[in-house]
């Protein structure tokens, strides 16, 4: 799987967004270490607190089908599914991926339809608290 078809299938996922309260569409793909991809898109709630981000959505999907180990994740979003500078995974997501991914796990952002910015996690979440601490 190269970045760019996991790149490509975060921008499809993203086409399923349920978002009518924010129109901030979301998509994320999630690629684990046996090279399934699990794809996710935020799905929002006329409550508010209930929505939950693609991230998490891709990441749960994954988890709960048996999948813990990880290599990599592009995201992508935009108002109106309109993809214009990096939609960055909130400090919820980002604690969540620290529970199943180490700090050099790599995270490909979309910033234009054709082009992404790649990080660690470690980058996004430094000094992070992780299950190694509870142990
Ligand atoms: N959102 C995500 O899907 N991922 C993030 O990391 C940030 C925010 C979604 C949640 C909500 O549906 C919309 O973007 C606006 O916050």
């Amino acid at each position: 799987m190269t970045d760019k078809k996991l790149y490509n299938l975060a921008k499809e996922a993203m086409k399923n967004s349920y978002s009518p309260y924010s129109d901030c569409k979301v998509g994320a793909a999630f690629l684990t270490a046996s090279g399934k991809v699990f794809t996710g898109t935020n799905i929002e709630n006329a409550a508010f607190g209930p929505t939950v981000c693609a991230e998490r959505v891709a990441i749960f999907k994954a988890v709960s089908e048996g999948e813990r180990s990880f290599s990599k994740i592009a995201v992508v979003g935009g108002k109106g599914g309109v993809i214009d500078g990096i939609f960055a995974p909130c400090g919820v997501c980002r604690q969540v991926l620290r529970e199943f991914c180490d700090d050099d796990f790599t995270l490909l952002l979309g910033e234009t339809p054709d082009s992404f910015k790649t990080l660690t996690l470690k980058d996004l979440l430094p000094l992070s608290f992780s299950p190694e601490n509870v142990k």
